[in-house]
Parts: structure tokens; C-alpha cells; sequence
């Protein structure tokens, strides 16, 4: 029998990964695909992950019924980092008869010379690669042609359908209670909806917050958070993302006064597992601005310097300043600072020098 094996964190599987085996299993000639979830650390598991018998459970109801789609527990079982090639090796003493065929991707095939026991494994199983946009088909193709030439390794690369789904962005989608159908399988949903999975990351955060901060502190990151939340639904962002940003976006405050947003950003990606771009910048650039902000920057950076425990001159003016012109209070707020450090005798930071540029071209262009 000619035995597919399909690993990854499936947290939660989508239509992505469905498809992916459905379309290699039928290329390839497969009997059957195993889907084998990877053990997740238990310390990660703050709002992030769900956990492995969740993961199990949602694999078997998404494919529920498919007699060529299995699902095995061996690697949560193990626990721990498992090596590939102690999860091909337990398979293959399993189905004795079987041949197997590890399926992975462009980039991770690239890599695979470095894995543990790479040797084993390029002359032991055989491989099935799908093709990834953004990487060299060219490279692929000689890097497989070299080790077919090297060690006789098997291995077959497929054009696969690239469907712009990801768990992570499932699960804040999920988290901010908007729809996940046509991505995910119905009895899936049911299922995370009925156990209550990837929710709570509002409440992880604010506790987080609570837990690091001073109560000044605190205060204010309360203000930004209801700011944030306010002007998204004024200006049109995205007023869950708005407050998860607002939530982070001083908790490492000790990084620097301009650093510390580039230091959130990297926490968060790393604590909660949310890795949507467009979050990660707006805490990125919360301190410094830039030019072309993205919306949701511009909310968070404007929540940020208008929450109502601010009390600095000029506040009261700038937040009666707020018109529908969203550019033009991030414009008013970059050369207030400006001015406020300048009259400090610091120096100004050339990133925000390049965001004052940018928007007064732009003001200057609309009027
Ligand atoms: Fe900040
Ligand atoms: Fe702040």
C-alpha cells in the first residue's frame, strides 16, 4: 500500500490542507494520507493553541466519512519534539507492508540534508513535494535531481493548489467571532464553537498586561484599548485587532522608548502565536509612525496619544481637532511630538521625520 504522510500542527485543519492531500493523494497514487498532528509544548498553550486531543478530534471530524484520509496520534503520544525519523520509523514497523511517502513543502525540502538522520530517511522513504509560490522550482528540481543522483532517493515534486488560508489567521478570526465558513468544515466549527476553542485571547491579554504593568500604566493602556476600539469602528480598521494591539502595545516598555514597539511585536508572535502582519506593524511602529501607515497603525497610533488619561499641553486641542480626515490627526500628533522633543533638545527620530514628510505631500496634494 502506498501510505501518504502528512505532518503539521492542523491548530485547526482548514480546506487548505484538505485539499493539498486530497490533490497529492490522487496525483501520486496514494492509498491512503495519515494526518499526524505535531505535539505542541503544554506551556505554549496560553491562548493560542488548542490542544492535541482537540487537534486529533477536529481532523477526524473533517474528513469524517473519507475512507483515504486517516489520522494518527502517534507523535502526541511520544510527547516532546518528535524527529521525523523516529515518526517514519514507528510507522513503518506499524504497516510493515507499506511503502511510505512523506509529504512536505518547497522550503522544507530544501533544508531536508540538515534534518536528524537525513541520510536514513532520503534512502529509506520516499518523498512527495509539493511546489510553494515564492520559492525557485529550479533549485527544487536540481536539488531532487542531485539526491536521486546521490543516494537514489525517491522523490516526486507537484504543482499544488495555494489557498490563502492559514490557522493562525483562523484562530484570530475565530477569537474575534467572525465566520470561518468556506475555510473550515462545518462539524469543525461546531466543534471549537461547542468546546469553546481560540477564545479568550482579550481577556489572556489584559491579564498579561495587568500582570506586568504599573497601575499608571495600566490606566493609560485601558484608555488606549477603548480609544483604539472606538476610532477602528469610526475610521473602519478592525476593532478586534485595534484592541489586541492596544492591549500589547506597552507591555515592554523597558526596551526603550522606541524600541519597545518592535519588541512587542516580537512577544506577541512568540507568547500568543499571532503572527498577522498587519498587528505585528502597528505595534512596531505605534512609537515611531512611518510613512503610508496602514489603517489599523494609524488607529493604535492616534488611540495611543488621545486616550483620555492623556494630559499633556495640546491634547484637548488635537482630540478636538479629530475630523473624518483620519490623515490629518496622525499629522497633527507626529509634528506634536516632533515639536515636544525638539524642545527637549532630543533629537528626532528619522523614521517619524519620514511619516511627517510623507503626509504633509499627501495633505498638500488634497488641498
Ligand atoms: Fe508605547
Ligand atoms: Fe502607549
Amino acid at each position: 500500500m502506498k501510505t501518504g504522510v502528512f505532518g503539521g500542527s492542523f491548530d485547526p485543519v482548514h480546506y487548505g490542507h484538505l485539499i493539498l492531500a486530497e490533490q497529492l493523494r490522487e496525483e501520486a497514487g496514494l492509498d491512503r494520507v495519515i494526518f499526524i498532528p505535531t505535539f505542541i509544548s503544554p506551556f505554549k498553550l496560553t491562548a493560542k493553541a488548542a490542544d492535541g486531543e482537540d487537534r486529533l478530534r477536529m481532523l477526524e471530524l473533517a474528513f469524517e466519512g473519507n475512507p483515504y484520509f486517516e489520522v494518527s496520534d502517534i507523535e502526541l503520544k511520544r510527547g516532546g519534539a518528535s524527529y521525523t525519523s523516529d515518526t517514519l520509523r514507528a510507522l513503518q514497523a506499524l504497516y510493515p507492508e507499506d511503502r511510505l511517502y512523506f509529504i512536505m513543502g518547497t522550503d522544507a525540502f530544501l533544508g531536508i540534508e540538515g534534518w536528524h538522520e537525513s541520510e536514513e530517511l532520503l534512502t529509506t522513504y520516499s518523498f512527495i513535494v509539493g511546489r510553494r509560490k515564492g520559492y525557485s522550482d529550479e533549485e527544487l528540481d536540481a536539488v531532487a535531481e542531485d539526491l536521486k543522483e546521490r543516494c537514489g532517493c525517491d522523490v516526486r515534486c507537484f504543482d499544488i493548489p495555494e489557498l490563502e488560508i492559514s490557522s493562525s489567521d483562523l484562530r484570530l478570526r475565530h477569537q474575534a467571532g467572525r465566520s470561518l465558513k468556506y475555510q473550515v468544515p462545518r462539524a469543525v466549527i461546531d466543534y471549537m464553537d461547542e468546546k469553546g476553542l481560540y477564545s479568550g485571547l482579550l481577556k489572556a491579554l489584559e491579564d498579561f498586561a495587568a500582570e506586568r504593568q504599573s497601575e499608571k500604566r495600566l490606566r493609560h493602556t485601558r484608555g488606549v484599548v477603548e480609544c483604539a476600539r472606538d476610532f477602528a469602528l469610526r475610521y473602519g480598521a478592525d476593532p478586534f485587532k485595534a484592541m489586541v494591539c492596544a492591549w500589547f502595545h506597552d507591555n515592554f516598555k523597558d526596551a526603550g522608548a522606541l524600541e519597545h514597539g518592535c519588541a512587542a511585536a516580537e512577544e506577541i508572535k512568540k507568547r500568543f502565536g499571532i503572527s498577522d502582519p498587519d498587528i505585528l506593524n502597528a505595534l512596531r511602529y505605534h512609537t515611531t509612525g512611518r510613512p503610508d501607515m496602514s489603517l489599523l497603525e494609524k488607529v493604535i497610533k492616534l488611540a495611543d496619544y488621545l486616550e483620555p488619561s492623556r494630559s499633556y499641553p495640546g491634547v484637548e486641542e488635537l482630540r478636538a481637532a479629530l475630523s473624518d480626515d483620519i490623515d490629518e490627526a496622525l499629522l497633527a500628533i507626529l509634528e506634536h511630538t516632533k515639536e515636544y522633543v525638539l524642545a527637549k533638545g532630543q533629537t528626532y527620530d528619522e523614521l517619524s521625520q519620514q511619516a511627517i514628510d510623507h503626509y504633509r505631500q499627501k495633505a498638500a496634494k488634497k488641498a
